[in-house]
């Protein structure tokens, strides 16, 4: 797993000024959430106080928020974002397998990051194609009919 990295004081400038843009505007918690994501690839810890402190909101009410929805990220995460598709169709053909092949390869677990910040590994329910299953899903690119073979050649270094 990779070691945390904490945000720079240039990442917690660049954040300050955003809420800058926000204050005391409670109901702008998310799309203040999705500016800093946007701009930092994830929402540092450090920043939770100072978004609470900026809006008028208590830290574990944006904290909360933060863990309601699957789409904020706490921690940097890796340049490729691998995702195994472990859906109904695809579990029926093997998914399990295919995840912990991934995991072998990549030498962590589910919702990980490789020291090297080179991959993050999630999975995902139904990614819509069943047809192809066993899929991996890495960046925007689909890899169906996966196997060892193919996963082994994908990840080969
Ligand atoms: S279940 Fe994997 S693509 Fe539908």
């Amino acid at each position: 797993m990779a070691e945390k990295k904490r945000a720079t004081k240039a990442d917690l400038k660049r954040v300050d000024s955003i809420i800058a843009d926000y204050r005391e505007q409670r109901w702008a918690l998310i799309p203040l959430l999705h500016e800093i994501q946007g701009v930092l690839d994830y929402i540092p810890p450090e920043a939770i106080p100072r978004i609470a402190r900026g809006l008028g909101l208590f830290s574990s009410q944006v904290q909360g928020v933060i863990s309601f929805y699957t789409q904020f990220y706490t921690a940097p995460r890796g340049k490729n974002i691998v995702r195994v598709c472990r859906g109904t169709a695809c579990h029926v053909r093997g998914a399990k397998t295919i995840l912990k092949l991934v995991k072998q390869h990549l030498g962590i677990e589910e919702n990980e990051t490789t020291p090297d910040y080179d991959y993050s590994l999630e999975t995902v329910a139904c990614i819509g194609c069943c047809a192809l299953a066993p899929n991996i899903v890495i960046n925007r690119n689909i890899h169906g009919h996966m196997n060892p073979k193919k996963i082994a050649s994908i990840f080969r270094h």
